[in-house]
């Protein structure tokens, strides 16, 4: 085990938290802010399966203020960030931190132009918390055309996922979000594993190369 490349990895990710608390100020640290998920995530390992296998290239589906992708800049080798809207903090954010190794996308809300950028793309590692809703049930594998089953299609193939927003405060299967999670092992194979406030996916392959562990 590489005990002092995981202990630096989890170092950079406290201090990216930290600059990023000094910049936003304490006011940004309310119920609808991620930072506090980050510093929980690292508390409960689920932060874990990035640290011991770091991605080369990690895609993240939902830019909002930089907060996130400021994190996975401290794991991944390189990290491109999709977004609809294009927010004024975001450049301070990554300034900040020094996100040197990111690239940021602000696309069209079709789902043309996302499945056209991230089929020509090659990542191993995913996160997806961009729009929360908007899942057509009735669609098969393949077939969706907005939201976070549309995002997961698209970025499936890479093998392990990460979404936020999977648990608390409401109870398991309580949101569109939950309970199109839960359709994933059916409709794709592998694993959700849940911890709050997000959850992984693993693909069969990946588990079977260690991904949990
Ligand atoms: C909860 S915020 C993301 C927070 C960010 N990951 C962080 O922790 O700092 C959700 C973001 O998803 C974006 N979004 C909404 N619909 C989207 C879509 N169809 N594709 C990509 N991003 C979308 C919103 O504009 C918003 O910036």
């Amino acid at each position: 085990m590489d005990v002092i490349g995981n202990t630096i990895r989890i170092m950079k990710v406290g201090r990216a938290l930290g600059i990023i608390e000094e910049l936003l100020g304490p006011g940004m640290f309310s119920s609808s802010c991620m930072a506090p998920d980050l510093y929980e995530m690292m508390a409960k390992s689920a932060i874990w399966p990035l640290v011991k296998d770091p991605p080369k290239r990690m895609v993240e589906i939902g830019t909002y203020r930089g907060i996130s992708s400021a994190v996975w800049c401290q794991l991944a080798d390189s990290v491109t960030t999709i977004d609809v809207v294009k927010q004024r903090e975001t450049t301070a954010v990554w300034e900040a931190v020094g996100c040197r190794n990111l690239t940021s996308l602000v696309i069209d809300t079709s789902a043309a132009t996302k499945r056209a950028i991230l089929n020509g793309m090659n990542f191993d590692c995913a996160f997806i918390d961009g729009d929360h809703e908007n899942v057509d049930f009735t669609k098969k594998k393949g077939e969706h055309e907005t939201g976070p089953a549309l995002d997961f299609e698209c970025v499936a193939k890479c093998g392990r996922v990460l979404f936020h927003d999977y648990g608390q405060p409401n109870p398991p299967g309580a949101t569109v979000l939950e309970r199109y999670i839960d359709t994933i092992p059916e409709n794709y194979g592998g694993k959700v594993v849940v911890c709050p406030n997000f959850a992984w996916w693993f693909s069969e392959e990946n588990l079977s190369k260690g991904g949990l562990i």
